[in-house]
């Protein structure tokens, strides 16, 4: 199966969400946790932004030089930031496992009201930026805000930029516009446009209208083989593409998306919990894959088909994804939405002696219990079986 690049941005695009900052330790410890993850592709920082961002970059250069990941640093299309990034690349930079980022604006919004420019002048700083920065190093170029360009405007820049030397080609969308088959018409319009033997193009989703993840598919559909991405969709406003979510749907959907990544599932969860950490931005209890509800089942007519399904060794009788996957498991909780069969279960695996009647009525009990609307521990719960068991006993 063919292969799809994913390219992590977690420790920039991430960290560069409000109060999502990271010490150095942590961006260390972070970086080599997700190079073990398996990412293609590390964007470990924007050097000419923070000395912090080209100290991380440099570290992270210099102990993923025997390592099979490449190590990407951000630069806009000029002399000085290229500089920067070449620096901090150095440990990484003869034997090309490390790249250069760059990236300009190609939508007519913000190259004239942001950067003053006209289109003329986008063309050559793309072009003056990628040929200068090729002699260091492989060359992404992204179109910032490429999805409220002008069609025909970006397929100019695109084909600039590859002529000028990059060989990969990312369009963001920057402001997380677009939506669904927008993604794969436009990667579809703009590949079918250009000349571009050899190289590889990218897609960059952010989640401003929560279709990051739908939309960084749809332009895998189109013809997008690299994907860039953040733990636990961390990254400005609403956040980037969820890695979790990119890699679990290609390993789960084979039939709609033939393809593989480098990425070790069983590792996800950890990775995202020293990300949650981290940068302090909690992941909710419902969020998919690597929320702590994901693979809780609580409302009886669910939790009798996961039981039956265990039995039968069905992973997927009430979810998608199976959670060994993830090295999780499916787990029954009990609520006054509860079953009988989850109540006996879940004593059972408490080593109980189950007594049908006694359990029935500890159920009814459970469904009666409006000072407890939340959840009852499996202490709780045997502690009112045992209640119950003693209450029978005396009468
Ligand atoms: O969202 C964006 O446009 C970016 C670019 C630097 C790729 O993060
Ligand atoms: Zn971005």
């Amino acid at each position: 199966m063919e292969k799809i690049w994913i390219c992590d941005s977690t420790l920039r695009d991430g960290e560069q969400a409000p109060d999502a900052g990271m010490t150095f330790d942590q961006k260390i410890t972070l970086g080599n946790a997700l190079i073990d993850l398996g990412v293609d592709i590390l964007e470990a920082g924007f050097p000419r932004t923070s000395s912090m961002d080209a100290d991380v970059i440099y570290r992270l250069a210099r102990e993923a030089q025997n390592r099979d990941v490449i190590i990407s640093s951000v630069a806009r299309c000029c002399q000085a930031d290229i500089d920067v990034s070449v620096k901090v690349l150095e440990p990484v930079i003869n034997d090309k496992k490390g790249h250069l980022h760059l990236f300009t604006p190609t939508s007519f919004t913000h190259a004239a009201n942001k950067l003053h420019k006209t289109p003329e002048e986008i063309l050559n700083m793309t072009r003056e930026g990628i040929q200068y920065a090729k002699n260091f190093a492989p060359i992404k170029w992204s179109a910032e805000d490429a999805t409220r360009s002008d069609k025909d405007f970006l397929v100019k820049c695109v084909q600039t930029a590859i002529d000028a030397g990059a060989t990969t080609i990312n369009l963001a969308d920057t402001v997380g516009q677009m939506v669904d088959t927008q993604m794969q018409q436009l990667f579809e319009y703009v590949i079918q446009k250009t000349t571009h033997e050899g190289v590889i193009f990218s897609v960059h989703c952010h989640n401003d209208k929560g279709l990051a993840t739908a939309n960084s598919l749809f332009a895998i559909k189109g013809g997008a083989r690299e994907v860039d991405c953040c733990m636990n969709g961390l990254g400005e406003r609403a956040g980037n593409a969820a890695l979790e979510e990119i890699v679990m749907a290609i390993k789960t959907t084979p039939e709609v998306y033939p393809f593989t990544t480098k990425i070790d599932t069983k590792k996800i969860m950890e990775v995202s919990r020293l990300a949650e950490n981290f940068s302090g931005f909690q992941v909710s209890r419902n969020k998919a894959i690597i929320g702590k509800n994901a693979f809780l089942h609580a409302s009886g007519i669910h939790q009798d088909g996961v039981i039956k399904g265990q039995a039968a060794n069905i992973k997927t009788m009430y979810n998608a994804i199976p959670p060994e996957l993830l090295g999780r498991k499916n787990e029954i909780v009990i609520t006054r939405h509860s079953g009988s069969c989850a109540i006996v279960y879940v004593l059972q695996q408490e080593g109980v002696e189950v007594d049908q009647e006694i359990a029935r009525e500890l159920l009814q009990h459970i469904k009666e219990r409006a000072d407890h609307p939340k959840s009852f521990t499996r202490e709780e719960l045997v502690a009112l079986y045992q209640e119950l068991a003693e209450n029978h006993k005396n009468s």
